[in-house]
């Protein structure tokens, strides 16, 4: 890379997304820019950047900031967060809402595994949901990832990857060599594309936010303005769950951690009823 462009490139990534890549990042920079300039034709990533440099050019932007995005992601990923959803959160949202409609909302969606993985979760609640309803909103900033999720195929790969054989069997059907999600779980969770940097209030109010595995590529101020939001946007008692190396400890005290139930936190953990006594 040239003098200077590593800078410009994680300044534009820094401000576009939040997302800080350090000094010794250069080789990941190079390795995700380099495709780029193949597909578009280019001699080398010097081109692609400066595409921006110069031109301002805003679909190469896109695609840079896209590029710069780690989307790693699979089903029922760490396992007990989607444990603690069916024994314990799930069950006290139906007991308060008693009837009516739950939304969950997905917050770094990637691929759709997550918000996949929450759905069948709720499929998996059968009868103790008690007529209440659940609605996904799975966002991310990644159209390309969107798209993906929205089309719902995967790899034998990828289902292979922490699904369960039973719920592959039960809720995907084999398409040459891919697997389709059943049309079932895909129309239980709405995509949009959102940047956390934005202002998302008009997504409305969740009874449990997603947002993991994002976190952690953002700088302290930025993780304290989305994790602040979020808290205004949770109906009680506001839950969140974080990814398994993120936390809200020194971060913000607007959520906090539910004692005993790792990677759970908790708008007004006084307000949480005897399903969560540690
Ligand atoms: C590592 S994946 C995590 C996926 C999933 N939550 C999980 O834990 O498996 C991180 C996702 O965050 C998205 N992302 C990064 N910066 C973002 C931002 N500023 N706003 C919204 N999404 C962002 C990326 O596009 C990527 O798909």
């Amino acid at each position: 890379m040239k003098p200077g462009d590593f800078e410009f490139v994680s300044q534009l990534v820094r401000e576009r997304a939040g997302i800080v890549l350090s000094a010794d990042k250069a080789y990941l920079v190079e390795s995700r820019l380099a495709p780029i300039a193949r597909k578009e034709g280019m001699a080398s990533i010097d081109d692609v950047v400066a595409a921006i440099r110069l031109r301002r050019d805003s679909r190469m932007i896109e695609t840079v900031v896209d590029a710069m995005t780690t989307n790693e992601t699979f089903f029922f990923r760490d396992k007990t967060p989607f444990e603690i959803l069916e024994t314990n959160v799930l069950p006290e949202l139906v007991a308060r809402k008693r009837g009516g409609t739950l939304r969950i909302w997905c917050a770094a969606a990637s691929t759709g595994q997550e918000p996949y993985s929450i759905a069948m979760v709720a499929d998996a609640m059968g009868p103790r949901l008690a007529g209440t309803k659940i609605e996904i909103l799975a966002t991310d900033l990644s159209e390309r990832c969107l798209e993906k999720a929205k089309a719902g195929t995967y790899t034998q790969f990828e289902v292979q990857r922490g699904l369960p054989v039973q719920m592959l069997l039960k809720h995907f059907t084999k398409a040459g060599d891919s697997w389709n999600i059943s049309p079932t779980l895909k129309g239980q969770v709405r995509y949009r594309a959102m940047n956390l940097l934005d202002d998302f209030r008009a997504l409305g109010r969740f009874d449990a936010i997603f947002c993991r595995n994002v976190l952690i590529y953002f700088d302290l101020p930025t993780k304290k303005r989305i994790l602040d939001r979020m808290a205004m946007q949770v109906e009680d008692p506001g839950f969140l769950f974080l990814g398994a190396a993120e936390t809200v400890l020194g971060v913000t005290d607007a959520f906090k951690p539910v004692s005993g139930f790792r990677g759970l936190y908790a708008r007004d953990t006084a307000r949480i009823g005897a399903r969560f006594a540690a």
